[in-house]
């Protein structure tokens, strides 16, 4: 068998029925909203990586000094001979990950970006030859057909990603990932964690204004696939912490009222001044709140990581 497989799941028109559902949506209903999952086009990715290496944003560096700590411990405690990663991107943080699992025969990376799953991919099969990679394009919320690969399976959800899904969505997230798994199987989860409000909205508003560029980026998105004509300049980037929720939430505040339009949709949109459109929540989460969401989908946390700061966590869990 090639050492590399690639396997659609997704259909290639399935993107824009979602996407144009998702404005449809989003755009007719108080607050506005638009999901966090549209944010990462090309620019957008290129945009977010860019985030990983500002100063304020710590997330990525405390999740790497987590697994280069930590790797051999979770290679130890898996035995995984599969890793499944969800929402791959492009597979940077997982390279300890994978290093360290001498036991691995096939790794699967998940991810709707064809591009990064290539160049990923074919990266890892020349470093690790004997490797399998076999990786899917689809949308890790969705239920997910996993090939036939050797026992036992470790799948991996970083970057603190389950934050941006909402309570409801983690639990049928959760469940579904409970799905894949059997006895011996584990989840290795990345959570941000609770912290000093300050140093939480500094990471999501940052000095040089890149994550205020990510988060109009999806304004240029709409433009661009469904014909919309949002003038990005004249929103307001939004970062602001929800004490109730532990969530940091990101908005675009319409500088002025202004209407837009969305030729694809047939839909027209007004603004009001200072209204404000809801693109992202990024939930913070407590050891113990992790350990409930994991327990009500059937998933028994077994180690607990952190940096040593203290901000961000690893944890790993077993199907009960
Ligand atoms: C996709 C979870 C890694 O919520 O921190 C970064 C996305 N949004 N800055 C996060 C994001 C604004 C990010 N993750």
């Amino acid at each position: 068998m090639s050492p590399f497989l690639l396997t659609r799941t997704l259909p290639e028109d399935a993107t824009d029925a979602a996407l144009r559902a998702d404005v449809l949506k989003g755009l007719t209903r108080t607050p506005r909203t638009l999901p966090p999952k549209w944010f990462y086009d090309a620019h957008g990715s290129d945009l977010f990586e860019q985030i990983t290496e500002l100063p304020e944003y710590y997330p990525t560096r405390a999740e790497r000094e987590i697994l280069v700590a930590r790797s051999a411990e979770i290679a130890a405690a898996t035995g995984a001979r599969t890793l499944v990663e969800l929402g791959s991107g492009s597979s940077a943080k997982t390279r300890h990950l994978i290093e360290a699992l001498t036991g691995l025969r096939t790794y699967v990376p998940v991810d709707v970006s064809e591009n990064a799953l290539t160049q990923a991919g074919q990266a890892l099969i020349t470093e690790r030859p004997g490797l399998q990679v076999h990786a899917l394009i689809a949308d890790f919320t969705a239920r997910l057909p996993l090939p036939e690969t050797p026992a036992p399976r470790l799948v991996a959800f970083l970057g603190g990603t389950i934050g941006n899904l909402l309570p409801a969505e983690r639990a049928a997230f959760l469940a579904s990932v409970r799905a894949l798994l059997s006895p011996g199987d584990a989840l290795l989860l990345g959570t941000d964690l609770v912290k000093d409000e300050e140093v939480l909205v500094r990471a999501y508003d940052d000095g040089a204004g890149v994550t205020a560029q990510f988060n109009k980026n999806v304004l240029t998105v709409v433009n661009r696939e469904l014909g919309a004509d949002f003038d990005p300049g004249a929103f307001d980037h939004v970062a602001l912490w929800d004490a109730g929720n532990e969530w940091i939430e990101m908005r675009l505040r319409s500088r002025a009222a202004q209407t837009v339009k969305i030729r694809a949709l047939d839909l027209t949109v007004d603004f009001a001044a200072g209204e404000e459109l809801h693109t992202e929540v990024s939930a913070k989460f407590r050891k113990e709140g992790v350990r409930a969401e994991l327990s009500g989908a059937g998933l028994g946390l077994t180690h607990w990581w952190t940096d040593r700061e203290g901000r961000f966590a690893l944890s790993l869990s077993t199907a009960r």
